[in-house]
C-alpha cells in the first residue's frame, strides 16, 4: 500500500469539547502520523476558500459561519493509505449515519458541526495541505 498524506481539520466544535487529545490519540493508535500541526482562529477569507467547491451549496455560508466561530487544529497525517484510512476513522459526514467507533458517532453532533474534516483524495490532500502549511512546516518522520 502507499504511503500518502492528508490533511486533517479538527472543527471548532471538537476544540470546544476540548477533544483534541483524543482525536489525536485515535490518529496515532491507528497508525497515522502527525508530520505538521497548528492551531488556528480562521476569518471568512481562509475559511471560504477552503470550502470554495462549496460556495453554490445553500449551507454555504453556515458552514464559514461555523468553521470561523473558534480555534480549530490543522494537521497533516502521513501513513498506509492515510486519505482512507483517516476517512474510515472519521465516519459518514452526518455523524447520524456514522459507525460506531467513529469520530464524528463520538463527538459530532449534527451534519453542520461534524467535529472532523478529511481530505477526499489525494489530489484534494496535496491542494489542502499548501493551503495552510508550507514545506519547511512539514517533519517527515525518519523513523
Ligand atoms: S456531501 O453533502 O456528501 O456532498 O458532503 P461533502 O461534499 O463531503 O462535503 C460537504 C462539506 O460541507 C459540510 N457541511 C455539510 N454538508 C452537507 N450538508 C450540510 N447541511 C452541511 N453542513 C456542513 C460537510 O461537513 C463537509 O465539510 P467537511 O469539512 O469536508 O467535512
Amino acid at each position: 500500500m502507499a504511503i500518502e498524506r492528508t490533511l486533517s481539520i479538527i472543527k471548532p466544535d471538537a476544540v470546544a469539547g476540548n477533544h483534541i487529545g483524543e482525536i489525536y490519540d485515535r490518529f496515532e493508535k491507528a497508525g497515522l502520523k502527525i508530520i505538521a500541526t497548528k492551531m488556528l482562529h480562521l476569518d471568512n477569507d481562509k475559511a471560504g476558500g477552503f470550502y470554495a467547491e462549496h460556495q453554490e451549496r445553500p449551507f454555504y455560508n453556515d458552514l464559514v459561519s461555523f468553521m470561523t466561530s473558534g480555534p480549530v487544529v490543522v494537521s497533516v497525517l502521513e501513513g498506509e493509505n492515510a486519505v482512507a484510512h483517516h476517512r474510515e476513522l472519521m465516519g459518514a459526514t452526518n455523524p447520524q449515519e456514522a459507525s460506531e467507533g467513529t469520530i464524528r458517532k463520538d463527538f459530532a453532533n449534527s451534519i453542520d458541526e461534524n467535529a472532523v474534516h478529511g481530505s477526499d483524495s489525494v489530489t484534494s490532500a496535496q491542494r489542502e495541505i499548501a493551503y495552510f502549511f508550507d514545506d519547511k512546516e512539514v517533519c517527515p518522520r525518519t523513523r
